[in-house]
């Protein structure tokens, strides 16, 4: 029988290609190389790799600018190499989800060369063009990469729009013929073997709400509103595609949504609305930074805000919709950085972090060198950072008058460069990344951090890791248990359970550096504990009515409901 729903048992692998292996010298990760770890990934264990987008792109924004859907980037390789990828991947039992970047494609993209040439292309209403006079943008919206949404055209003197780079057009989601080149698209990988998607800002495709019609900005009446994503109309849109091409195939999608709530998260979610598996949601990513301003403006996280809101994400969808679990990705920090202890404590920290986050329920993703503990970059200057984002930020904060020191305090903190530098292989020149000279310089701690040393010493990171995955697989408590927040008022400690039928895992993380008491919950009985894994030696022999814990200690005890 056809398992539809092996994707809640998964853990998934995110590979940001560029960064991960070089398999020719040029400095650049590329697929061949990508293949020639795929007995690593085995080794950890993990389902699925997400391989972030491989398709042709100019690269203002390395890969999430596409000029063709179909094809693969030079620097990475060929179809050829694509196709002995996949095939490599499926004979080892992993599966493949790609990058589905729709919101928007590349300036360079076939379809906005068109698109610009004349008011009356075919193609112009691919995109989103208004008119408006050269000094007065047709609303006021910023662009995450800061500046204007819109960009001045010459050609035809309008503008179009870009929620993103100006290099980086919206595509016109409004448009049918848009939606069906992108169902088509999507046939196309998915025939090829692809196992699902991973969906580039997907709550943001409809701007229908916030936008006023062509026609009434040439009638002079236009009237917009500020723009939010999640817009009604996002349901439309994911439903028809379910309907037009995921409902035909076995797949794994998760949408990436920002500024979404766990409310509109199920709404999406929910198995019964046939819309997507899961999202990617941002609300913790954002706990440590100062309400209502940007990522850049920094704020120590408080652990009570942590633990609330993840458990609220928990509670909302336990039941209906599904959750996907990440402390990482591209365009994250490092999280042993972030929320851990990147000195003393890396080890102990960042297993705390994975147990944390591994055991709680949806589907946990990990991102290239969390699994053996990288950490973020500091680079001297602004000139080693690649990153559009952080560059652009900088030069804006240069002309609003902010001091140096403070603009790369927030650099070193939430670059998304920190994620970016090459993936720390072994000791030898480059962290054994490239033989030439790497895109982005690697972290200097490679030689102490990286994949060999973490392969040699049986307590490492790795497998650490490699334990966690091996549980999700072994029992159905921790795919299935229900969630609930224990020792709620604890200044330090983030606890819960997971209980299905009369199995409870009690999840214990001491998530400071020093020393904390855990209370031993009443309803549950310890009687007959058994420890599942911890970060220090754990003595089952103890006294477990109290547990002192020591700085990051972190254990997970199986136990019985009383
Ligand atoms: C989200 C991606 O994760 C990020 O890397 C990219 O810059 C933007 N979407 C635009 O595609």
């Amino acid at each position: 029988m056809t398992d539809h729903n092996w994707w809640k048992k998964s853990v998934v692998y995110q590979i940001y290609p560029r960064s991960f292996m070089d398999s020719n010298g040029d400095g650049i990760g590329d697929l061949q190389g990508i293949r020639s770890k795929l007995d690593y990934l085995q080794k950890l264990g993990v389902d699925v790799v997400w391989l972030s987008p491989v398709y042709k792109s100019p690269n203002c924004d390395n890969g999430y600018d596409i000029s063709d859907y179909r094809d693969i980037m030079d620097e990475f390789g060929t179809m050829a190499d694509w196709e002995a990828l996949i095939s490599d991947m499926h004979h080892k039992g992993i599966k493949l989800v790609m990058d589905l970047v729709v919101n928007h494609s590349s300036d360079e993209h076939a379809w906005f060369i068109e698109s610009r040439k004349s008011k009356d292309n075919p193609k112009r209403d691919y995109y989103i063009w208004r008119p408006g006079d050269k000094d007065t943008p047709p609303t006021d919206w910023g662009a995450m990469f800061g500046g204007s949404t819109w960009k001045y055209d010459e050609l035809t003197g309008e503008y179009y729009l870009h929620m993103f780079a100006d290099k980086q057009p919206d595509l016109n989601w409004e448009n049918e013929q848009v939606r069906k080149e992108v169902y088509d698209m999507m046939a196309f990988w998915l025939d090829k073997g692809v196992d699902g998607f991973r969906m580039d800002v997907i709550n943001m495709i409809s701007k229908k709400e916030f936008l006023a019609p062509y026609e009434d900005f040439v009638n002079g009446t236009a009237v917009n509103k500020p723009y939010k994503p999640n817009s009604p109309r996002l349901h439309d849109f994911l439903q028809e595609m379910n309907r037009e091409v995921l409902s035909k195939y076995n797949t794994i999608t998760v949408g990436e949504c920002v500024d979404i709530n766990a409310e509109r998260a199920q709404l999406v979610t929910a198995e019964d609305r046939h819309e997507l598996n899961m999202v990617f949601q941002f609300e913790h990513m954002s706990l440590d930074q100062q309400p209502g301003k940007s990522k850049w403006d920094l704020k120590p996280l408080d652990l009570m805000d942590l633990k609330e809101n993840l458990s609220k994400w928990q509670y909302q969808l336990s039941e209906r919709g599904w959750n996907s679990l990440y402390w990482n990705n591209h365009d994250q920090p490092r999280i042993v950085s972030r929320f851990g202890h990147d000195g003393k404590y890396r080890v102990i920290s960042a297993k705390m972090l994975g147990t944390l986050l591994h055991m709680m329920k949806g589907t946990p993703y990990i991102y290239q060198g969390e699994e053996i503990g990288m950490t973020n970059i500091k680079f001297k200057t602004v000139n080693d950072y690649n990153d559009i984002e952080t560059i652009n930020m900088y030069n804006e904060r240069v002309g609003q008058g902010y001091n140096e020191p403070d603009i790369m305090a927030s650099i070193y903190a939430k670059s998304r460069d920190n994620a970016r530098t090459p993936m720390q292989w072994n000791g030898t020149d480059h962290a054994g990344f490239t033989t030439g000279t790497p895109w982005l310089k690697v972290n200097p701690n490679y030689e102490t951090i990286n994949a060999e040393q973490a392969l040699k010493d049986p307590d490492s990171i790795f497998y650490h890791y490699q334990k966690l995955i091996r549980l999700r697989k072994e029992l159905p408590v921790v795919v299935y248990g229900q969630y609930d927040l224990i020792a709620k008022e604890h200044p330090d400690i983030f606890a819960y359970t997971r209980t299905l039928e009369d199995t409870v895992l009690v999840v214990v993380n001491n998530f400071h550096d020093k020393e904390a008491v855990f209370e031993w919950p009443s309803h549950i009985s310890h009687d007959d504990a058994d420890c599942l894994i911890s970060n220090y030696p754990f003595d089952l022999k103890q006294d477990l009515s109290s547990i002192k814990l020591k700085p990051y200690e972190s254990f997970v005890l199986k136990c019985r409901q009383k």
